[in-house]
């Protein structure tokens, strides 16, 4: 997680040397919480101005903020509280909204008033992203209607398994970011790693990793080595050669 600690700090400090503040989009799952616990520790956390921040969610799960399950919840305990970050900084998904199509409504009109715009869409300066194993980010999901949404920022979608009903970014938010970080880790993710990353079918090829693709900006995958093992690129890395 260093690596990851690492590169968010760097791309902080850079939209904050540019642009006075750092819209920073977290996701949910077991890999995103070991960064934000990584970025909470004293020698990390010193590097950045963290009330330069604004952090805003790429997904939420439709329970209250502290229900165990909560995307909110984890960040709050691994990030939010051991920073001391006030809520004015945080724009939280209402998953406690009986009503997920309102919340979806609301937190894109949060987003409109919190984040610059360019054009339709929000400019965000990172957003992180961690991949499930069956292709989804966020609350995307493979075959689900949300992936073909082209308008709107915010939707309801329906997980198949866990917490079913979700609150999620759409892709035209994603693919406006400034910049995407991808984190993988375990050998439970290579199979996925490499059918995102070097495809050899349609489906493949349209799996809601596979169609991040920003348009002013740049994606980046951190993967540890049990999570790239199926990849060829990594065979021909210089530091996994043999001799
Ligand atoms: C969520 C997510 C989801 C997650 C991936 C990976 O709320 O569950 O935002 O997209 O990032 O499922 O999760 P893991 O790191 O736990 O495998």
């Amino acid at each position: 997680m260093q690596e990851a600690a690492e590169f968010v700090l760097w791309d902080g400090q850079r939209a904050i040397a540019d642009h006075q503040r750092f819209f920073l989009a977290l996701s949910g799952g077991t890999t995103p919480r070991a960064l934000y616990e990584t970025l909470a520790k004293d020698e990390w956390s010193s590097r950045l101005d963290w009330k330069a921040v604004t952090f805003v969610f790429g997904d939420e799960r439709c329970v209250p903020p502290d229900h165990p399950e909560s995307n909110f919840g984890m960040a709050q305990a691994a990030l939010f509280h051991p920073l001391g970050i006030p809520a004015a900084q945080v724009v939280r998904m209402r998953g406690e909204d009986p009503e997920p199509e309102r919340a979806a409504r609301d937190y894109e009109e949060q987003l409109r008033s919190e984040c610059p715009i360019a054009g339709q869409w929000p400019k965000l300066d990172l957003v992180l992203l961690g991949l499930g194993q069956d292709g989804h980010i966020v609350s995307l999901f493979p075959g689900t209607p949300a992936l073909g949404e082209q308008r709107r920022w915010v939707v309801p979608n329906r997980a198949p398994t866990g917490v079913r009903s979700r609150l999620t970014l759409t892709l035209g938010v994603i693919n406006r970011a400034s910049v995407v970080l991808f984190l993988v880790t375990g050998s439970a993710k290579a199979s996925v790693v490499r059918a995102v990353l070097e495809p050899r079918t349609g489906e493949e090829r349209t799996l809601p990793a596979a169609r991040v693709r920003p348009e002013n900006g740049r994606v980046v995958w951190l993967l540890d080595g049990a999570a790239s093992a199926e990849l060829t690129i990594s065979k021909q890395h210089p530091t996994s050669r043999e001799e």
